[in-house]
């Protein structure tokens, strides 16, 4: 499906495509490769990084990169157009490189041991989850794939506390993605993370 209005050179107008490493032309056929790659993404994540990783930039780019490498030359590299979407404007292109430097000092600093440690109460696990999230979905450091590389991400930091991954299906569902579309938009407009943690309360458990 094509979210955004952005004309560039990575966007196959004529079939609705974005031009890939296997010359998909049909939107459907490319969606179903992408749900390929996005399981294998979450085995070889859960493979690559230890139960005590502490993430860092390079992980952020190196899990787009797990995700989509095999579809996209761009695959963890920072987007160079500006993306918008309904009523939202992501972060300027030409910001990103600063915003994720800010972004990857606040990661270490929520990071004794690792950013999500099992001494962690839920309360605590759900603000860090809400703020992490917001924000890289806020920056949209790629040209594609952000919602989806940061729920990889979020799960593999909810794991690392001994949690169980968020349903990855709920967020296919209508009601529930109004919710959290409205919930982006409130960190995007108010820097206020509470719907997205109310929202997220429901699905993280042990
Ligand atoms: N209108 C909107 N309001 C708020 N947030 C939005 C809106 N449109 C998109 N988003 C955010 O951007 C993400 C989509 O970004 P992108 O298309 O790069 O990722 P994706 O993985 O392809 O998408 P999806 O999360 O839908 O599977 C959504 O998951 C959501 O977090
Ligand atoms: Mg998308």
């Amino acid at each position: 499906m094509v979210k955004y209005d952005v004309n560039d050179s990575y966007f196959d107008h004529k079939h609705g495509v974005l031009i890939n490493k296997l010359g998909i032309k049909d939107p459907e056929e490319l969606q179903s490769r992408e749900k390929d790659c996005l399981v294998k993404a979450y085995k070889k994540a859960a493979e690559k990084f230890s139960e005590n990783h502490v993430f860092s930039e390079k992980d952020v780019c190196d899990i787009h990169k797990l995700f989509l490498g095999d579809l996209y030359d761009w695959a963890g590299k920072y987007r160079t157009v500006d993306l918008s979407s309904e009523n939202i404007r992501f972060c300027h292109a030409a910001y990103i490189k600063n915003h994720m430097k800010d972004f990857s000092i606040a990661l270490e600093a929520l990071t004794p041991l690792t950013p999500f440690s099992e001494d962690l109460n839920k309360e605590q696990i759900l603000a860090r989850l809400g703020k992490i999230h917001g924000e890289l979905i806020i920056i949209h450091p790629f040209r594609d794939g952000n919602g989806r590389f940061t729920r990889l991400l979020c799960d593999l930091l909810l794991m690392q506390a001994n949690y169980l991954p968020m349903a990855v299906s709920e967020f296919y569902n209508t009601d529930f993605a109004k919710k959290y579309h409205e919930a982006i938009h409130e960190v995007w407009r108010a820097v206020d993370y509470s719907k997205l943690i109310s929202l997220f309360d429901p699905l993280v458990s042990r």
